[in-house]
């Protein structure tokens, strides 16, 4: 395994929906005696350029149409953990959109069995282990949102934390939070979508009103010097997303990627995926990325997984653990 493959990571941002690459959307679309999406498969990858947000999330919401059974959610877990093994993620908490699904018509429970029993089944396959993040589509109803977090409870879904994402500019964070303070009573966690395409208000939104322990992107605070400090000494992690950033034209290139002044800022900065099978890269291709386009070291990438085991939600003794981990990885080279 090549050198950045075998550095231990923690996946916190990355939205399982966002996994379901080419091929899987054709096996399942077969499966189901459905069309592709787009034709042929030649057809479907070449949309997959995108202009902003919103161009994307249309490709990503349109190729769901193939995922219908517990069996589908639970072979695109199963994918995922398999893939992200393969590169080094020791432990991912996985973002899933439940109303892109219900809206749908598929069944709350088959979603929540399908990737429960995927995320099982990949974790006694790679020893990767994983945590389920149920996410809020900011561009539909706060009554939705709250009735679909009642819909969790009741079924008693094992979801760590909830989060807020979809098309970002025009629906503010401070919609959500009845849901928000609902999931705090409920004994959830809270991350939220912010400082993506929406500018540094929506991240001290997302920080007063929503209450949230980690904001997902959050990559605009660097134009906001109160809101960088504020970030670095109350250590609110950012789930930085490199090639997600460029594919969206969040950032011009990555050379211009604002993740070198995050770190010289002192904020808890971390590296995930998003979307990889959309964006150009899982964990390690973001990783890989960093350090050729922005020149970081050993340590710099050390520090950043580092970062990631303290922000996760996992417990201290397993974050203990991986932290040896990375020490015996800088230790090797
Ligand atoms: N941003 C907002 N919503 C999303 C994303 C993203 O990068 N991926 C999937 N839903
Ligand atoms: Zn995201």
């Amino acid at each position: 395994m090549d050198r950045i493959a075998a550095l231990p990571k923690v996946e916190l941002h990355l939205h399982i929906e966002g996994t379901l690459e080419p091929e899987l959307i054709a096996d399942l679309a077969a499966r189901h005696g459905i069309d592709l999406p787009f034709g042929s498969l030649a057809a479907l990858r070449s949309r997959y350029r995108f202009e902003d947000l919103q161009d994307f999330l249309d490709l990503y919401y349109a190729n769901l149409v193939v995922l219908r059974t517990p069996d589908d959610f639970a072979e695109l877990a199963r994918a995922y953990l398999r893939r992200a093994a393969a590169g080094g993620v020791r432990h991912a908490e996985i973002f899933f959109d439940p109303q892109a699904h219900v809206s749908r018509g598929v069944a709350l429970s088959d979603v929540v069995d399908g990737l429960v029993e995927g995320c099982r089944a990949g974790a006694v396959e790679t020893g990767t282990t994983s945590a389920l993040i149920a996410c809020f589509l900011r561009d539909r109803s706060v009554e939705e949102a709250l009735d679909v977090l009642e819909q969790l409870v009741a079924l008693g879904a094992p979801i760590i934390g909830i989060g807020l994402d979809s098309a970002e500019v025009g629906n503010p964070p401070s919609r959500f939070a009845p849901v928000f303070d609902r999931a705090r009573e409920l004994g959830l966690h809270r991350v939220a979508h912010a400082g993506e395409e929406g500018g540094p208000e929506y991240v001290r939104e997302a920080l007063d009103l929503l209450g949230v322990e980690r904001v997902d992107h959050g990559i605009r605070s660097v134009e906001d010097a109160d809101l960088l400090r504020r970030l670095a000494a109350e250590r609110v992690p950012l789930t930085v997303c490199p090639l997600s950033n460029v594919r969206l034209h969040a950032v011009p290139e990555l050379a211009a990627h604002p993740l070198p002044r995050l770190m010289a800022a002192g904020v808890v900065a971390t590296i995930s995926s998003d979307d990889p099978a959309y964006f150009g890269g899982y964990a390690e291709d973001n990783y890989a990325a960093v350090a050729t386009q922005l020149g970081l070291t050993d340590d710099d990438l050390a520090g950043l997984a580092r970062n990631a085991v303290q922000a996760s939600f996992l417990p201290p003794e397993r974050k203990r653990a991986l932290d040896d981990e990375i020490d015996g990885w800088l230790a090797a080279r």
